[in-house]
């Protein structure tokens, strides 16, 4: 049963296709910065599931006992046999027990790492082999899963766990919302994961590991471009910096470059200043009413808001409006 994820459709870019590009085009910015999709080849992937566990990244935790604990609530916003699509579906961790409780009609599986959706599709047909599973491998910033969704009678239901959201600025997010309401049609709804503003001592150490997990995620991108385009990062000479900015309601993921130093990039030279950053990341973090406003303004109605005891994640579910 074990079938390659597809591929994007003939015309668009192959996911990686860009890589070499999209490093060159980030690095000459007057800021530098190097798009996050990149971290998850199979290395970073498998890395990001070791962030998942970790004591400190209390995010994967906190929305996997959210969802355990309101699985059939969840069920019941959304109704039975609906197409669930999840966006950056990684393991399909939380996914497992709205599948549980939800009985989808079909589970469309999105993700950039294509060795994330085979090994999570592999496990998921031995827990549910009446499922019908179509993985997708491929970036959700671009619409490509919903036309697979020929059926159309049943409702689409959009998963999008994991504060993933939040690695979009609040502008493209809103545009990744609006265009999502553009696909999934009337009747479609999502359930959101957002992580909630909180004391900024609790989301560095998340994103600041002791193991230094986060660190050597944040690291692999480099050794990625070493390895896949020939660079020459040393990766000595580079550290993970990452801190809360209030300001923006964000946390930054830079490497910052340990003394003056330049990399070669094929015939492309550049030149980093001692304590230069490369910025890698962000992970926004919504107050509630915060992101209900904004899903409002793309379009939808926020019906529904599951939140811990401790008010550290939030799980939205919105309604096509
Ligand atoms: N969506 C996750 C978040 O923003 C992604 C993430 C967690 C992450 N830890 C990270 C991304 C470390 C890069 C580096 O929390």
């Amino acid at each position: 049963m074990a079938r390659e994820p597809r591929r994007r459709r003939p015309g668009l870019a192959a996911p990686s296709s860009g890589f070499r590009e999209d490093v060159i085009a980030g690095l000459s910015l007057p800021r530098k910065t190097l798009p996050p999709k990149y971290f998850y080849d199979a290395t970073g992937s498998r890395l990001f599931e070791r962030i998942c566990r970790l004591p400190e990244y209390y995010p994967t935790r906190v929305e996997l006992a959210l969802t355990r604990a309101n699985a059939a609530a969840m069920a019941r916003f959304a109704g039975r046999g609906v197409a669930l699509v999840e966006y950056g579906s990684g393991e399909s961790l939380k996914t497992r027990s709205l599948i549980r409780a939800l009985r989808p009609g079909a589970y469309i599986p999105v993700d950039i790492s294509a060795d994330a959706l085979q090994r999570a599709e592999r496990r998921l047909r031995r827990e549910f082999p009446w499922l019908a599973i179509r993985a997708v491998q491929g970036d959700f910033s671009a619409p490509l899963a919903l036309r697979m969704d020929s059926s159309r009678k049943a409702r689409t239901l959009v998963y999008f766990p994991g504060s993933t959201i939040g690695n979009l600025t609040p502008e493209e997010a809103h545009a990744f919302l609006a265009m999502t309401r553009g696909q999934v049609g009337a009747r479609g709804a999502m359930l959101v994961g957002v992580d909630l503003k909180k004391d900024p001592a609790v989301l560095h150490a998340a994103y600041n590991d002791a193991q230094g997990v986060t660190a050597a995620f944040n690291l692999n991108l480099l050794a990625r471009i070493n390895r896949e385009l020939g660079a020459d990062f040393e990766l000595r000479r580079w550290r993970h910096y990452a801190f809360y900015n209030a300001a923006l309601g964000r946390i930054e993921m830079h490497l910052a470059s340990l003394g003056a130093q330049s990399v070669r990039i094929g015939r492309h030279r550049f030149r980093f200043a001692s304590g230069e950053t490369i910025h890698t990341e962000n992970s926004y973090k919504y107050a509630a009413a915060e992101f209900q406003a904004l899903a409002r303004r793309a379009g939808f109605r926020p019906a529904k808001l599951w939140v811990d005891a401790r008010q550290r994640f939030s799980v939205h579910g919105l309604i096509a409006t």
